[in-house]
């Protein structure tokens, strides 16, 4: 067990409710520039931005989102530090069920234990759906991202392509047949 991971209880994971809207935008946005900064263009990142992120959070709990979806955060001392979004896969073609939509964490909490927490809550929730095997996407040139989910025995299964603005980038799917063991449950 290392220091960080010791330091894992400091953690918890919660269904989101509509009151963390504003703090699920500061980890979108602060999120989102600090890993896609070199990989999407200044003028199409700009266009992620608090207000933006605000309206569409507010979207999904007014919108019925949670009927569709499963929005868990992560809070520690100072608040919401990272969230999962996980449901009905959009890519049911690769023969899965379930996709983990989004997994966020802020700059400042990663390199702890809490992407596998987060990671966990959102197969565990599709698990509870039937939801498995599940898909999560990434961008094929955000390393960082791609080395965790090999790390939490995710399978390179397929490559795809998604528009950002005027841009058209690669994207890589990987594959968890089962749920991840709750982290606790390992240490
Ligand atoms: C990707 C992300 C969720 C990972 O979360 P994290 O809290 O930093 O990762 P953890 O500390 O839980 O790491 C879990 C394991 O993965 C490994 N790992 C994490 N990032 C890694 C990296 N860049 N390279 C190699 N291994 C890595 C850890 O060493 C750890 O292994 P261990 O269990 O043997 O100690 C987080 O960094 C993040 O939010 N990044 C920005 C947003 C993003 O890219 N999201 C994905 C969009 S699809």
């Amino acid at each position: 067990m290392d220091s960080g991971h010791a330091e894992l209880s400091a953690y918890s994971v919660r269904l989101a409710r509509p009151n963390d809207v504003a703090a699920l935008a500061r980890v979108h946005v602060a999120s989102w520039h600090h890993a896609y900064r070199g990989i999407i263009a200044p003028h199409n990142l700009a266009h992620t931005n608090f207000s933006r992120s605000v309206s569409r959070f507010r979207g999904y709990f007014w919108g019925g989102g949670q009927s569709l979806s499963a929005l868990h955060v992560l809070e520690g001392e100072g608040g919401v530090l990272g969230y999962v979004n996980s449901g009905l896969s959009n890519s049911r073609e690769l023969g899965v069920r379930g996709e983990v939509y989004e997994l966020y964490l802020h700059p400042d909490a990663h390199g702890r234990g809490c992407g596998r927490k987060l990671l966990s809550a959102g197969l565990w929730a599709l698990s509870g759906r039937r939801l498995l095997p599940a898909v999560v996407w990434v961008l094929a040139e955000n390393h960082p991202a791609r080395r965790f989910y090999e790390r939490m025995r995710g399978r390179e299964i397929a490559q795809g392509e998604v528009t950002t603005g005027d841009q058209v980038l690669a994207k890589v799917a990987y594959v968890w047949v089962d749920y991840l063991p709750w982290p606790e449950w390992t240490l």
